[in-house]
């Protein structure tokens, strides 16, 4: 069970690092997986909106020894008035510096990789929808190129239900807005 927790941690890692860079080899040894501090999410919404094709997503984040929760936020499009899959999403670490973010174009004076947009740190998240109903939140804290914490919470599906009536109806998170994730650090062993 352990064991299949880590597998599904290092998939998560991994489909995110092979979405930014075409190299599948993370998943292969040359990894070590240790806990760290949990992540702290507040004020977590996610619901499709009514009449209309749209979904949002968002959250504050807050980690270990950092007073300033970073904001993430993904919009969607559905066509039944429900939560969708929403691909890795970056969210902006510093508000003065737009280009921060894993992914960007690193235009930050804080970003030493300048011209290599597939490292660097930064915040991301990713909402996927299960085949069961369930969903689960993944968050990525990328350190650096080689290091990365992640954290995911998964959502039961009594925890996102179609409310409202006839063409009011639409798809809510109703679980707590405030809750801790266990997070787990992920190294690439050069
Ligand atoms: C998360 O919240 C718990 C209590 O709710 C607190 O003890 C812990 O320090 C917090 N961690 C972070 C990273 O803010
Ligand atoms: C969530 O984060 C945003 C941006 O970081 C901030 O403006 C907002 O006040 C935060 N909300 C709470 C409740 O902390
Ligand atoms: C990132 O850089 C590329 C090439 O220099 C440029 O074409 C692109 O518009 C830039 N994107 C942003 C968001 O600045
Ligand atoms: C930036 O690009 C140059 C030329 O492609 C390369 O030699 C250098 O290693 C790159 N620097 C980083 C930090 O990726
Ligand atoms: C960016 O850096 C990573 C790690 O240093 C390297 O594997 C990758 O090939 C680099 N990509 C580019 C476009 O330079
Ligand atoms: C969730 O956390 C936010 C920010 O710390 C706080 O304002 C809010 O009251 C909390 N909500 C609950 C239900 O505890």
């Amino acid at each position: 069970m352990y064991i299949r927790l880590l597998y599904l941690l290092l998939l998560g890692v991994a489909s995110i690092t092979t979405h930014a860079s075409p190299t599948p080899a993370v998943l292969d040894d040359g990894h070590d997986l240790n806990q760290v501090p949990a992540f702290n999410v507040t004020n977590f919404e996610a619901s499709a909106m009514v009449l209309s094709n749209r979904n949002f997503y968002k959250f504050n984040v807050t980690f270990y020894n950092e007073a300033v929760p970073v904001h993430c936020e993904a919009m969607g499009t559905t066509i039944n008035h429900q939560l969708t899959s929403i691909p890795q999403t970056w969210c902006p670490t510093d508000p003065g510096d737009v280009g921060s973010g894993y992914g960007g174009n690193g235009t930050g004076t804080n970003c030493q990789q300048s011209n290599n947009t597939t490292t660097g740190p930064g915040v991301s998240f990713k909402w996927t929808e299960q085949p069961d109903g369930s969903a689960a939140l993944l968050i990525v804290r990328r350190i650096n190129d080689r290091v990365a914490d992640t954290a995911v919470y998964k959502v039961t599906p009594d925890c996102i239900p179609m409310m409202g009536d006839d063409i009011f109806r639409h798809q809510v998170y109703e679980g707590p807005e405030n809750f801790s994730v266990p997070a787990y650090r992920s190294s690439e062993l050069g």
